[in-house]
């Protein structure tokens, strides 16, 4: 009598856990959904809404190709991809020669958050040293480029305050740069991060002597 009660209730334990199991089952084909697919797809929500996980680091030569194909996509942006008149080759000797004229930093993301064409390196700062008769030594941001896909996560404002640091380092006083009169975007952007719009205040232009006038100029120095 005892053996067969016993025999009872395991039967009605697992037939509880059986239908259980199908009642769930029957829930996730309803929706589609596994409890690991709707756990993958919290996880991918939440990441998407927390700072990306990147790490900012000084370039190495080796960077030259990805920090190249970054510039022209800035170009793109900026409407003015004709513009780039600079190679891979030209970086790799500029940046990383004997006597480096500027210096860069690469964002980049873990693998398993590469962007769709399995990028890893995102975003970069380029800038070079300047003097300022005012304020000494200063830092002259050539280049803010944050990949489209992994904009508005921390990145670009990780890098500028990275640039920042740099600059502190070598005891800069100033970090200055130009940026384009419609990208309102990033004027926003440099502004909300305590940028001062000098344009106005100062009364400057930005003048520039390039191409043959630079020629001309350097052709028509006095003679020693
Ligand atoms: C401008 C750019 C570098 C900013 O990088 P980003 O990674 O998108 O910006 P972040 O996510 O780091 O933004 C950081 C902060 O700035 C704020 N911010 C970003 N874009 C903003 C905007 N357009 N207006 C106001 N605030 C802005 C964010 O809200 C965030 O503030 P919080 O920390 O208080 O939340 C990036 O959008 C980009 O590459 N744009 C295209 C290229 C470009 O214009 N480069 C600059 C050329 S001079």
């Amino acid at each position: 009598m005892r053996k067969s009660l016993f025999f009872v209730c395991i039967r009605n334990v697992l037939s509880r856990q059986t239908k259980a199991t199908r009642r769930q089952k029957r829930a996730e084909n309803a929706s589609g959904l596994s409890s690991v697919s709707l756990r993958r797809i919290l996880t991918s929500f939440l990441f998407l809404f927390s700072n990306m996980n990147y790490k900012i680091r000084a370039a190495v030569k080796e960077d030259c190709k990805e920090i190249y194909r970054m510039i022209v996509e800035l170009s793109v942006y900026e409407k003015v991809p004709d513009k780039v008149k600079i190679t891979q080759e030209d970086l790799e000797r500029d940046g990383f020669g004997q006597n480096p004229f500027f210096e860069c930093l690469v964002a980049e993301v873990p693998e398993e958050h590469k962007s769709k064409e399995g990028r890893t390196a995102v975003g970069y700062a380029l800038y070079a040293c300047a003097y300022s008769t005012w304020n000494g030594r200063s830092i002259c941001l050539e280049d803010l480029y944050v990949m489209q896909e992994f904009r508005g996560k921390g990145i670009g404002k990780g890098l500028l305050r990275k640039v920042a640091e740099e600059g502190k380092k070598k005891q800069c006083q100033k970090l200055q740069l130009t940026v384009l009169d419609w990208n309102k975007s990033a004027r926003e952007f440099y502004a909300a991060n305590g940028a001062v719009d000098i344009t106005e205040s100062e009364g400057r232009h930005v003048i520039s002597f390039h191409g043959q006038n630079l020629d001309n100029l350097a052709n028509e120095a006095p003679k020693d």
